[in-house]
């Protein structure tokens, strides 16, 4: 017997994503109207809960607002847009505050004046890091989470994968025919049936993809969601080449995504060669402190040249009680591997860990399509340029989420909501063939790593190009006749964000921060932005 569709719910407000900047903005939202937060696992599965590092803002008395925009700007290679940079800067200690007030415990200072303790990173001219530890994500998840659970307007539901906007496309009458976003169709992965939540505001809060590489920092559900879905909903995406590489991911056989924190080089420790030796200073005169895309490529040199499968970060020489009081993390993660970081110099690998393109905004968070808005790290706001200085991306989750919230408020009296047509399931069948999403998800990561990653040239790019086009047509006639699942959804969009990395970097014949190509090794004059538009793409 066919099943009636479930009830369209609907809300002041939708925020697709339960990070810093989703939480971020549905507080500020439910001042003024209902929230309804999606999160397509539990709420603290995002890569916020997995921060170590911490969150930048200017709080010494001998920094400035100025300084911290020279060094997210000298970070970024002259292609971040100054009006935002200045814009997340000026406001970082106002947001910093906003999350002490919520109760998130930053480590206090050791002086009278210094009211937290400030740590220091790489690119950063000053010690400019507020942190937790080195689990400042999970403390600031945690603040979020509880404020979100107690506010009477926020109604969160976890284990609900959005899989595309409902656009003026899928609205029953006439009375609606601009282009506008009036929500989101989601899984309820529990039930496994496509819901409808309908608004007169969404919000993309979806993260970063960063998962489309074989080896990431991330967690599992970094896969370009939003991206993808603002991408077939018409708006236009930006910058998508620059996909940063932490340098310092643990390299193990069996854990292939744990973070060794920046803050580890910020406190003094050295990266090393099998030998001992320290080779930084062949690269850089920042040396381990150089940012970030000149460390990994440092690195990748490094063991391309010997034939290493890694190299070593070492701390033993700032002493075990150091150690164990700045990374109790770190430390007590690396003791159940066997690894005692006070005794021996860590593994490591770069890896894959933030994306700096992603869905175009303005100031306001505003995307090309009315009705959606966007914060964090599903976005190309202008602040990162072409390679994110180290904890200005929890920075900018908090400022473009209140920034966003106050956009949704001021917008006026939302049109009246219209009636939405339900998910049509009538020509899927349940597939029998689910490893056809496992095999094509190892070799899109397998490709993305091998030809798209920290050095790149034309015929690499060629043959990715060619692979993710295959991959996407196998995956979009999958996708036509098979019931939806939460794997299907990833992938899907995965292939979609591969495709639109691919492109870009293809587009930029210079080197800049993170895209190197050995075709190209010089940086071009201008600086100028990737932009693609769905609209004058064919294939999107
Ligand atoms: P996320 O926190 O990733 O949240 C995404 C949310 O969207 C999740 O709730 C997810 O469930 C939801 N979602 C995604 N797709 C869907 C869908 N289809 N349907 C429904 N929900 C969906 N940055 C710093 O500034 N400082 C640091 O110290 C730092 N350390 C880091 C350490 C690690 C290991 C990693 C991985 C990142 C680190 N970063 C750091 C980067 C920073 O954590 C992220 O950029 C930031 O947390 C992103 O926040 P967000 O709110 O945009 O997205
Ligand atoms: C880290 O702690 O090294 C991560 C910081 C960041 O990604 O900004």
């Amino acid at each position: 017997m066919a099943r009636l569709p479930p009830e369209a719910r609907h809300f002041d407000a939708i925020v697709v994503g339960s990070g810093a900047a989703g939480l971020t903005a549905a507080l500020h939202l439910a001042e003024k109207g209902t929230v309804a937060v999606l999160a397509k696992g539990d709420l603290a599965d995002g890569s916020t809960a997995w921060a170590q590092g911490g969150i930048a803002a200017v709080l010494d008395a001998g920094d400035t607002v100025a300084a911290h925009v020279d060094d997210t700007m000298v970070a970024g290679a002259g292609l971040n847009h100054p009006a935002t940079v200045e814009y997340v800067a000026g406001n970082a200690s106002a947001a910093i505050d906003r999350l002490a007030a919520l109760g998130v415990p930053f480590n206090p200072g050791e002086t009278v004046s210094e009211r937290w303790h400030l740590t220091r990173e790489g690119g950063h001219s000053h010690r400019r890091i507020v942190h937790v530890d080195d689990a400042t994500g999970w403390a600031v998840s945690q603040a979020l989470i509880k404020a979100a659970q107690a506010h009477p307007n926020i109604t969160l539901v976890p284990h609900m994968a959005a899989v595309d906007l409902i656009t003026h496309r899928h609205v029953l009458h006439e009375r609606f025919p601009q282009r506008r976003c009036h929500g989101v169709y989601a899984l309820d992965v529990k039930k496994r049936h496509v819901a409808r939540f309908v608004a007169p505001a969404t919000v993309l809060a979806t993260g970063g993809a960063s998962r489309v590489y074989l080896y990431s920092t991330n967690p599992d559900g970094a896969t370009g969601d939003g991206i993808a879905m603002a991408w077939r909903a018409g708006c236009r995406v930006s910058n998508m080449e620059f996909n940063q590489f932490h340098p310092t991911c643990l390299y193990h056989p069996k854990v292939r995504n744990f973070l060794i924190t920046e803050a580890a080089r910020g406190e003094g420790g050295h990266l090393k060669l099998p030998d001992g030796s320290r080779f930084m200073a062949r690269y850089d005169d920042r040396l381990e402190l150089a940012p970030r895309d000149v460390v990994a490529r440092a690195i990748d040199a490094e063991m391309k040249r010997l034939g290493l499968e890694h190299v070593l970060l070492d701390l033993t020489h700032l002493g075990a009680d150091f150690i164990k009081a700045h990374f109790p993390t770190i430390h007590a993660r690396l003791l159940e591997l066997d690894i005692d970081c006070t005794l021996q110099a860590i593994p490591v690998v770069p890896a894959a860990h933030y994306s700096c393109g992603g869905v175009m905004v303005t100031l306001d968070g505003r995307t090309d399509l009315a009705g959606l808005w966007a914060a964090g790290e599903v976005t190309q706001s202008g602040l990162h340029g072409a390679n994110r200085l180290a904890s200005n991306s929890l920075l900018e989750c908090l400022v473009f989420g209140q920034a966003v919230a106050d956009d949704i408020s001021a917008s006026g009296s939302p049109a009246p909501a219209p009636e939405v047509k339900p998910w049509d399931e009538s020509r899927v069948t349940d597939s029998d063939e689910e490893v056809v999403i496992a095999h094509n998800w190892d070799e899109l990561r397998r490709t993305m790593w091998d030809y798209v990653g920290i050095v790149r040239t034309d015929k690499r790019l060629e043959r990715a190009a060619h692979r993710v086009k295959n991959l996407r047509k196998e995956v979009q006639d999958y996708y036509g006749n098979f019931r939806i699942t939460a794997d299907l959804i990833e992938l899907r969009n995965l292939v979609t964000v591969a495709d639109l990395i691919v492109r870009s970097a293809r587009r930029r014949r210079e080197s800049r921060g993170l895209h190197y190509s050995t075709d190209y090794p010089a940086m071009a004059a201008e600086a100028v932005d990737t932009i693609l538009d769905p609209v004058m793409t064919r294939e999107a």
